[in-house]
């Protein structure tokens, strides 16, 4: 779907494949899409010339043989005559692409799937391709050293897609800038339980196994795709403000993320009063085994869990569910607006229940206190949140916890009051759409009607410990 406002990157990547085009007479007028949307961090990440409002996955997975089957119906609009375009896929083979119903010639270079449909698509066209592919998915290891993609565990597997690696389970446009709603159909054998984002529509036992409908529901960034393959505890219900909920746990997880699963309801609902309401249909949580990850994930309605999660991890992961899923980064160089409000929501959940005050965490993160707060003295000073130096540093402290300080450096500019209704009128505004920092910059000044230029220079882009007031 459309952002709200393109990165400026996407305009000047259109260029990028102009050169190839074969203009020369005849009736082909279109050029093909670029195959990257040049963002900072993850230049082919995305493509170029179309808009995706729809996958539909149709995917079958055997966890002894790791073996994934899968077809993926992919409903885009062209956002220019297309003679050909590109989707990100690592990996397993691609056995068919159709482009409206017929053969599509493809290649294949690296992560780019390059799709030559027999006609011409034109610009505003709603089109659909389908991929039949299979394979054994791979783990892909972010710059950061991380694993990403699709992780075998004892039982199953699990996909998580930040930044980029849904490309190792679908074909896609995977950039942020292009939300999308995604629809699984998964089948699995059976005593297998399979979970995806959204809400189950159905699950059906058949000799040839168990096959789960999941509905998405709301556009969603493809880095929040998830599935989870295995054996776990089910539980649903539905919050006191009505949300529905679904979670899967690792068996051997249960007892000790129990105590703390229970309070998701609470934090959803808590986030609703907070930030405005939830913007989904459904919550969660699935808690897969223990290392599997490393990390946790706020893949969308339903984080994932590496191990039993705390309080903390659970506040942060839902907190993202309004700040980085439904308000999604324009770019990976947004995701400090991701991280800063997911941090941000766990000091203000501890201030909300007898905790210390934001400004006391605030201060001993300053101070380095670590008597205070476990982590101060982690190096969160060591650029700017809004300009990581690379790739590899968009998941580190000054994203976070600096990012988290530039949140509570407005509120102290700007009194309660404004501030948080600065915050809601920001997840309301940009609610399922997509915004760059710049819309934030501007937002928060134009909500509040504070000259916030200050906070902007020595906060967000400044270099080094900002001096104190
Ligand atoms: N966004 C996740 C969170 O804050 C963390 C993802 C970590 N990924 C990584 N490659 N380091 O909950
Ligand atoms: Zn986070």
């Amino acid at each position: 779907m459309t952002p709200r406002r393109a990165p400026a990157a996407a305009a000047a990547a259109v260029l990028a494949l102009t050169a190839l085009s074969a203009c020369t007479g005849g009736a082909v007028q279109g050029r093909p899409g670029a195959s990257g949307l040049r963002d900072p961090y993850f230049p082919k990440a995305g493509n170029g010339g179309y808009d995706v409002s729809r996958y539909g996955l149709v995917l079958d997975y055997e966890p002894r043989t790791r073996e994934l089957t899968g077809t993926a119906e992919i409903t885009a609009t062209a956002t220019q005559d297309l003679s050909a375009f590109n989707l990100d896929l690592a990996g397993l083979t691609v056995d068919s692409v159709t482009v409206g119903g017929k053969g599509a010639r493809f290649n294949r270079v690296g992560q780019e799937l390059t799709v030559r449909p027999p006609d011409e698509v034109e610009k505003g066209a709603v089109f659909r391709t389908v991929v039949r592919y299979s394979g054994s998915p791979k783990t892909l290891t972010d710059p950061d050293g991380s694993k990403e993609g699709w992780i075998p565990t004892a039982d199953g597997a699990v996909a998580v897609g930040e930044p980029v690696g849904s490309m190792a389970w679908f074909p896609g446009n995977h950039h942020p800038s292009d939300k999308a709603v995604h629809d699984v159909r998964i089948t699995v054998p059976a005593g297998y339980e399979a979970v995806s984002n959204g809400s189950l529509a159905s699950r059906v036992v058949h000799p040839g196994g168990t096959t789960f409908r999941w509905r998405g529901g709301d556009p969603m960034a493809t880095y929040l795709a998830t599935l989870a393959i295995g054996r776990f505890e089910i539980s649903t219900g539905r919050s006191p403000g009505g949300v529905p909920l679904y979670s899967a746990v690792a068996p051997a997880e249960a007892k000790a993320s129990r105590p703390v699963l229970a309070k998701v309801p609470e934090v959803v609902d808590w986030g609703a009063k907070k930030f405005g309401r939830y913007p989904f249909g459904s919550a969660g949580s699935i808690v897969v085994p223990r290392d599997t990850l490393g990390y946790a994930l706020e893949t969308q309605t339903r984080p994932v869990y590496s191990s039993a999660p705390s309080e903390e991890l659970i506040v942060h992961e839902l907190a993202h569910q309004w700040f980085g899923n439904s308000v999604s980064p324009a770019t990976w160089q947004d995701m400090w607006l991701n991280e800063s409000f997911a941090t941000y929501a766990q000091w203000l959940w501890t201030e909300d229940h007898q905790g210390l005050t934001a400004q006391e965490t605030f201060d001993a993160y300053y101070e380095g206190d670590t008597e205070t707060v476990h982590d101060a003295d982690e190096d969160f000073w060591a650029f700017p949140p809004a300009e990581p130096p690379g790739a590899e540093n968009i998941s580190e402290p000054p994203v976070y916890t600096r990012g988290a300080m530039v949140l509570h450096r407005i509120r102290q500019e700007v009194g309660d009051e404004e501030f948080f209704r600065m915050v809601k009128g920001w997840a309301a505004e940009y609610r399922h759409a997509t915004a760059s920092t710049d819309d934030f910059t501007e937002f928060a000044e134009e909500s509040t009607g504070h000259d916030l230029t200050d906070v902007w220079d020595e906060w967000l882009y400044g270099e080094g410990k900002p001096a104190e007031e």
